[in-house]
């Protein structure tokens, strides 16, 4: 049995950052990870990263490659049925966003993590937890074939969607609220010059389509799915066809297509589990919540809830006042229910929904109309986009 404050469930952003937060605080703590770190840097995740997100990286030291490799946005265009508008972040709220995939950010808080000497578990079987209600509760694993036990003060779950921690509070004290949209996203990246210098939300009548990017030479592409279709069922040619038909013809004209390097499909999900603590447990990331990709929210999600929660904990260890730690859930909820919210109506706003009336269809324009034509309306999209306030 070995002992630290807080064992953390995960090494996926929230997990990794939270590691770090807490090591900033001299806080010790242990990350059991269930995969190798080579699995976790192969998942391939959005890229858009507020300026509150790039702050807590600063501040474990984690930024230095995302400055000066990151990609900085004022702006992103929306087309509409060929047409392209764009949105200006800066002019309407002196922000913007960083272009720096998340695969990126795990693989420079690996670094750090290493550096820092705290231990992190990886190929952590089996991982359970248990007397969450006491003043010690305990993480139980297997490593290498051997059981293995933590005692700890608190345990954070950021083990992603499918945790083992969020599964460990009883049914009665959790509330979930879900989603699920009837399309997917199939995503395709390829080592091409991007057909713009910004990202490209797409509306179309045959389907959404997003046209984002890695770095001045690698593209990211996404274009709206059925959650019937197979990737067998699409090869790279059918996938740039299909996705030159939803582009205007200013970027149709700039499509440079290429062999795919990965390509995969995501459903769409909006999913959130309430309270985000049970006793001495606190969910962090994608263990409490999901959001579909379409405002690029899934990652600033999880920075924020660990940097309340790193707070928190902070608190407790320098005053022994859990004010901080009882007021968590609350606090991450408020943040998560809003970018919940902006994704939602992004997701509406863009997507063709196989049920929707002639009458839909039509507000749904409307509403573009609108975005397009008020500055209140743009400032409200652009707000949202680089990030509400911690
Ligand atoms: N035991 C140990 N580790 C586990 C277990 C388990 N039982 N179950 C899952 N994990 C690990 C996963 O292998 C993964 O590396 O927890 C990690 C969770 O990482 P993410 O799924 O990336 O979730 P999170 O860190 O909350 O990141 C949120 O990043 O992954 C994206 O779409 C996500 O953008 C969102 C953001
Ligand atoms: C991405 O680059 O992968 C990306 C960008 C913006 C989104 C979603 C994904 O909204």
């Amino acid at each position: 049995m070995t002992r630290t404050q807080v064992a953390i469930i995960g090494a996926g952003p929230a997990g990794l950052l939270l590691g770090q937060l807490l090591d900033k605080q001299g806080i010790d703590n242990v990350i059991l990870e269930r995969q190798t770190g080579a699995y976790v840097l192969g998942r391939i995740r959005a890229g858009i990263i507020e300026q509150g997100t790039v702050g807590l990286l600063d501040s474990v030291g984690a930024s230095a490659r995302l400055h000066a490799e990151g990609l900085v946005h004022d702006g992103a265009q929306v087309s509409v049925d060929g047409t392209r508008h764009r949105i200006d972040f800066r002019a309407l709220t002196g922000r913007a966003v960083t272009v720096y995939g998340q695969t990126e950010i795990t693989r420079d808080l690996m670094k750090v993590r290493a550096d820092s000497g705290r231990a992190t578990v990886y190929e952590a079987r089996d991982v359970s937890l248990h007397d969450l209600d006491s003043a010690t509760p305990i993480v139980r694993y297997e490593k290498d074939g051997a059981r293995q036990e933590i005692a700890c003060d608190y345990i954070a779950g950021c083990d992603g969607f499918h945790a083992v921690s969020r599964q460990a509070i009883p049914l009665n004290k959790l509330t979930t609220h879900e989603r699920i949209y009837p399309f997917g996203w199939l995503g395709l990246l390829s080592e091409t010059k991007p057909v713009s210098d910004e990202l490209i939300y797409v509306r179309h009548e045959r389907g959404f389509a997003l046209c984002s990017m890695r770095s001045p030479t690698r593209s990211r592409y996404y274009i709206q799915c059925s959650l019937a279709d197979s990737i067998d069922a699409w090869p790279d040619s059918r996938f740039w066809d299909e996705l030159a038909l939803r582009l205007d013809s200013d970027a149709r004209r700039n499509l440079v297509t290429g062999p795919s390097i990965e390509k995969s499909i995501a459903p769409l999900r909006s999913f959130v589990a309430e309270p985000m603590r049970y006793h001495r447990l606190f969910l962090a990331g994608d263990a409490a919540h999901i959001v579909p990709p379409t405002g690029a929210k899934g990652l600033n999600l999880a920075a924020s809830d660990v940097g309340y929660l790193s707070a928190a904990l902070a608190e407790f260890y320098r005053t022994g006042s859990t004010r901080g730690l009882d007021t968590y859930s609350e606090r991450a909820l408020r943040r998560v229910w809003l970018a919940e919210r902006f994704s939602w109506w992004m997701t509406s706003l863009l997507h063709h929904f196989p049920d929707h009336s002639s009458f839909d269809r039509r507000v749904q324009l409307a509403e573009l109309e609108y975005l397009f034509s008020s500055r209140a309306a743009a400032t409200a999209l652009a707000e949202n986009y680089v990030g509400l306030p911690f």
